[in-house]
């Protein structure tokens, strides 16, 4: 597509301002409306060349620029000056691009031969997987997707929480109270009832705190029956996560949890000593962490068992020994920050360099309405009865409203889930936000179900349409401000797709996308689409594809299906 920010460039450039070309690209402004124009160069800093106040200088430049091929017109409003895209030259670029590039429209090579990891979801072994592991489910499948799109070689990594100190408490637990039969009709919930009277019973006895240490200290070192009773509770627990993905969608190309990392905890405890990094305190050994403003880490327990932050540092040398990732995310809650920071400071006091290229995206709390949760006193809800009653409930509403619609049942889960993930991803990801039912179902206003809505109607007209790729197209007939907005938005979701992944933000692309849904609707109300004559219908056909090809694009690099019909 034609760039027309670097035909202001090029233009500014021409006359003799004193900036380099990266300083005027710098300045370069969008206007808040596109009455505006489309880009505005403020003047200010031609000041000191021109010896002029900055609206006079202005003026005179866009005098001196006159006619040019790519904007219509150039204005000089004040200091700035605002430079209006021909419209016939965006509808040509955005459109042709279009017809190329098909699906792929907005995806990019940019990443090639780069490998980015992106770990997400890591739920731990069982416990529930509840609504509080939905944002990082939902943002690091996004991430994932974006990042793929963009051409970069993407690993999808589940960090699973399958180890550390609840599994001694499981274990006694389980061999207190336990009965295999019925924890394994119904796994998580009873293995959480043990872990809810594990906790109770504790309060009162505190010895078995002691015998569950006991316990993980023996997983720590093989022991046969240790070990075969945690390999029993990590295959229930992933039979049952498998279910809330496989509704996702989400595939992992890696399950290495913690678990993985425990043969690798020793040499990262020795190169900590040779490194002299190693501190003692009461018997354990931290790392001081002062020079980074930091409080002092644990990575040795006095009784000689690894922890949280060792993992971490053994993993991550791990993944840059066997994947030299270029970018190794982590999509890992806010409360987890200090955790990051710390480990981060270990790895780079050990001099490793590329620690600059693991990144923590951090997000906001989840909270019930009826205040926040807790996995020790039982009260959760589960991610997969939200994901079921979503189902169920556009079921319903489908059987109301459109009740004669094939494949009823593919379409109820493609939108119940839609509804669930496009708001989760509809908020930047860094505010807390409370989870209602009501918010999440309703299908009014800036949802899900409302974006798929506008997609199955821009495939619905191109059917009747009968369009073709291969029409030759009058671009100039494309001019109303109904199809500017649309063809405008449309040539900026190469940029927001970008933007989104260098931010690690998805809703940028979800607000996108609900913006060109808003804008196709608005044209479908006031333009006649199939009425019209000949020239304008296949003009208008091309746009209504592109529209689709984009909201279907936006929507799987959600993780959302788009249906043909609903
Ligand atoms: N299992 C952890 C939890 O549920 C999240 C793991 C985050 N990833 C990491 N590399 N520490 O809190």
């Amino acid at each position: 597509m034609i760039k027309f920010k670097e035909e202001v460039v090029k233009l500014i450039s021409q006359i003799d301002s004193g900036l380099e070309k990266e300083e005027i690209e710098s300045l370069i402004e969008i206007p808040p409306s596109h009455e505006m124009g489309d880009y505005a160069f403020p003047c200010f800093r031609l000041a000191k060349t021109f010896r002029k106040a900055p609206n006079l200088i202005s003026a005179e430049l866009v005098e001196k620029i006159g006619e040019n091929e790519y904007f219509e017109k150039i204005e000089s409003v004040g200091p700035y000056m605002n430079f209006f895209v021909k419209k016939e030259a965006i509808a040509k670029t955005v459109l042709e691009e279009a017809k190329q590039k098909r699906d792929k429209f907005g995806s990019s090579k940019m990443g090639e031969g780069k490998t980015v990891l992106v770990e997400f979801s890591s739920p731990n072994i069982a416990k529930p997987f509840h609504i509080g592991h939905i944002r990082t489910t939902i943002i690091g499948h996004a991430l994932y997707r974006i990042y793929t799109f963009l051409g970069f070689d993407t690993v999808a990594i589940n960090h699973l929480g399958d180890y550390g100190t609840q599994f001694g408490k499981l274990i006694v637990g389980y061999k207190n109270w336990g009965d295999k039969e019925t924890i394994e009709k119904d796994p998580i919930n009873e293995l959480l009832k043990l872990y809810v009277k594990f906790h109770e019973e504790a309060e009162k006895n505190p010895a078995l705190d002691d015998e569950a240490r006991n316990w993980f200290n023996k997983l720590e070192h093989q022991d046969e029956e240790a070990l075969e009773l945690w390999h029993w509770m990590r295959e229930i627990s992933l039979s049952e996560f498998n279910k809330v993905y496989d509704m996702l969608g989400i595939k992992f190309d890696s399950l290495a949890g913690e678990s993985f990392y425990s043969d690798k905890m020793p040499r990262v405890i020795e190169e900590l000593e040779e490194k002299k990094l190693l501190v003692k305190s009461e018997g354990a050994e931290i790392v001081d962490l002062e020079s980074f403003g930091l409080p002092p880490a644990l990575v040795k327990k006095s009784d000689g068992s690894t922890l949280y932050v060792t993992r971490d540092i053994a993993a991550s040398i791990y993944r840059k020994e066997h994947y030299d990732f270029y970018k190794n995310i982590y999509v890992v809650g806010s409360e987890q920050i200090l955790h990051f920071k710390q480990w981060m400071a270990i790895v780079k006091l050990m001099g490793y360099d590329w620690v600059k290229d693991c990144i923590h995206v951090p997000f906001g709390m989840v909270s019930l309405e009826d205040g926040t949760m807790s996995t020790r006193k039982g009260r959760v809800v589960f991610l997969e009865d939200v994901l079921k009653k979503a189902i169920e409930k556009t079921h319903d509403i489908i059987e109301e409203r459109n009740p004669n619609l094939e494949n009823k049942e593919e379409v109820a889960k493609q939108v119940g889930i839609g509804a669930i993930v496009f708001q989760e991803l509809f908020n930047g990801r860094i505010k807390d936000y409370v989870f209602s039912w009501d918010k999440t179902l309703s299908f009014e206003g800036e949802t899900g179900p409302y974006v798929q809505y506008a997609h199955a109607r821009a495939n619905r007209l191109l059917d009747k349409g009968e369009f073709s790729l291969e029409d030759d197209i009058d671009y100039s007939l494309l001019n109303s401000e109904e199809e500017m907005a649309i063809i405008k938005l449309l040539y900026d979701f190469p940029n927001t797709v970008i933007n989104s992944a260098e931010k690690y933000e998805p809703s940028f692309v979800t607000r996108h996308i609900t913006e060109i849904a808003k804008s196709f609707n608005r044209f479908y109300h006031n333009c006649p689409i199939l009425s019209e004559d000949e020239e304008i219908k296949k003009a208008r056909l091309l746009l209504v594809y592109a529209t689709k090809e984009v909201l279907k694009t936006g929507l799987n690099l959600l993780g959302i299906e788009a249906p043909d019909k609903m």
